[in-house]
């Protein structure tokens, strides 16, 4: 696999090719993630869960993600690297470009907040700075007790006009990419075709650009009832790297997601 750069991923959407994307958090993982040829690597505050134990991303701070993030960096050679801004850590836009700055130097490429139109002023910043940014709607977890619980978002005509607006008002502020997390199917395909930069969806239907799992889920080590657009594609395969390899194929063979993981 080459190396991954945004001007990678904005040619495979211009060329209608799908890409894979994985959480992870240590080098290790990251390393046979790389050589599955997964093209982004995600360093997730889901963290705060499948590796702490949380109930929520909530309680994941910016020095832990950068301690994850220069894990991870040292076991990926080509893999674009993004990080995760987690909870508070954006909330004006000094802390943000503060926050963005140490996650850069921990060695993302990248970094993702969550929410709309309201971080437009942010992205802006950001991206003004030299930041390359990720925008993250439908379902951000950082806001579980604002939707009160982990719920499909944009099942009605109102809420998915806003993801929408949010959408394209984040891309024009300089987003680079957007993560679109359990919307439905109709409404991903929507938002993946009216925007220019590439889409990633996780629980958002097979339509968009990239496709992106956290790699515990699919690798079946979460202890908890998992949502049901994960797979655990480890149960038909032998070893770790021959399940990264299969989620890469059936992403970019379109056959992962499969209705059976997706929201009407
Ligand atoms: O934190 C995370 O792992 C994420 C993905 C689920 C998109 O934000």
């Amino acid at each position: 696999m080459r190396t991954i750069t945004i001007n990678t991923l904005q040619t495979m959407k211009a060329q209608g090719e799908k890409f894979a994307v994985l959480t992870a958090y240590d080098a290790s993982l990251a390393h046979f993630i790389c050589e599955a040829e997964v093209e982004v690597i995600l360093v997730g505050d889901s963290l705060g869960m499948v590796i702490q134990g949380h109930d929520t991303t909530l309680p994941v701070t910016t020095e832990q993600v950068a301690y994850h993030t220069a894990a991870v960096k040292r076991g990926v050679k080509r893999s674009l690297v993004i990080a995760d801004m987690p909870f508070m850590s954006y909330s004006s836009e000094q802390q943000a470009l503060d926050n963005a700055t140490v996650l850069m130097q921990a060695g993302a490429q990248m970094v993702k907040l969550e929410g709309g139109d309201w971080l437009c002023d942010t992205f802006y910043l950001l991206s003004e700075r030299g930041i390359p940014t990720c925008a993250h709607l439908g379902l951000t977890p950082q806001s579980v007790n604002k939707f009160g619980g982990y719920k499909v978002q944009g099942r009605d005509a109102d809420n998915a006009q806003q993801i929408l607006d949010d959408a394209l008002a984040l891309q024009d502020a300089g987003a680079d990419l957007l993560v679109l997390e359990c919307v439905p199917t109709q409404l991903a395909r929507e938002i993946t075709n009216a925007l220019s930069i590439p889409v990633i969806g996780i629980g958002a239907g097979p339509d968009t650009d990239g496709q992106v799992l956290v790699v515990y889920d699919m690798l079946g080590i979460t202890p908890q009832r998992t949502p049901k657009f994960t797979k655990n594609f480890l149960l038909e395969h032998e070893d770790i790297p021959s399940a990264l390899q299969a989620y890469v194929e059936e992403v970019k063979n379109g056959t992962f997601p499969a209705e059976e993981h997706s929201y009407k």
